[in-house]
């Protein structure tokens, strides 16, 4: 089975940048336009949160465009701090899950090789995000349910600090609720997180946690209390390779297309002052 994880795509109304100059709508377009051109066939997207940059119906109604258009396998999404629970729910119920839970933007994917639980970890009005007894409880039943089928937990704020302090401050906030829950269930084989616009990773409990770079702009790399700031670094996204074995890895993709692919091959032999 093989999974793109795609995140923080703040997408805006037609025509506008994100503050006033992040193309996040071309960003956006570009890297569906990446993942529908790979080599192979995903089974399935989940874009985990942020999906728009202020939870605007106009907003959902340009990324509900671009998905129809460009993506052809299912799409899996929840919410992140930049959406609007309510909003999204009303623009995007048509994409599975997405109000099955009468609270949250929150649900198991069971229908493929791999599960996918998608958690919702938004606080509304709150840039950092928490999960709320109900959401705790969720997540343990739903985890309970198939102790026996390799799963991926996918969510917007990350469960551990990172060292830049801005986003830190903004993470999941309840983490050992979280942490101690997942140690239960060794059939988690990989936490998927959005939000630090950066590739990062961390062990949580028995597994692996990365955080997926985001498809339109990145959060500048500062470690401690630097403000936070945006560059427009290199936009990726991750593909998820269920190799059998329950190993599931982990490949970081550019959106950019650089030159190449070239061939290996046998350089000709040069003397000490290359003359061959
Ligand atoms: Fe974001
Ligand atoms: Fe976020």
């Amino acid at each position: 089975m093989i999974i793109v994880q795609l995140t923080d795509l703040h997408v805006r109304p037609y025509g506008r940048a994100a503050y006033r100059t992040a193309e996040t709508n071309m960003l956006t377009e570009r890297a569906l336009w990446a993942v529908r051109n790979l080599a192979f066939t995903p089974d399935a997207i989940v874009i985990s949160g942020d999906l728009t940059n202020n939870g605007l119906a106009s907003e959902y109604a340009v990324l509900s465009d671009m998905l129809s258009r460009i993506i052809k396998v299912p799409v899996y999404v929840l919410p992140g701090n930049h959406d609007h629970r309510e909003t999204m729910r009303s623009s995007l119920g048509h994409l599975p899950g997405v109000t099955s839970d009468p609270y949250f933007i929150q649900y198991a994917v069971d229908h493929h090789d791999v599960r996918l639980v998608m958690l919702d970890t938004v606080i509304p009005g709150s840039g950092a995000g928490e999960l709320c007894e109900k959401r705790l409880a969720w997540l343990d039943a739903t985890l309970s349910a198939e102790p026996n089928k390799p799963t991926l937990v996918v969510m917007h704020h990350p469960p551990f600090a990172c060292g830049i302090r801005h986003m830190d401050h903004i993470s999941l906030q309840n983490p050992s609720e979280f942490i101690s829950i997942i140690a239960k269930h060794s059939q988690v084989k990989r936490i998927l997180c959005g939000h630090h616009h950066r590739p990062i990773n961390a062990a949580v409990a028995h597994t692996i946690c990365s955080i997926a770079p985001s498809v339109a702009h990145q959060v500048e790399f500062v470690l401690g209390d630097e403000p936070g700031m945006w560059k427009l670094e290199p936009p990726a996204f991750e593909v998820f390779v269920s190799l059998g074995d329950d190993a599931i890895v982990g490949h970081t993709i550019y959106v950019e297309n650089y030159p190449g692919p070239y061939p290996f091959f046998a350089d000709p032999v040069e003397d000490e002052v290359g003359r061959l």
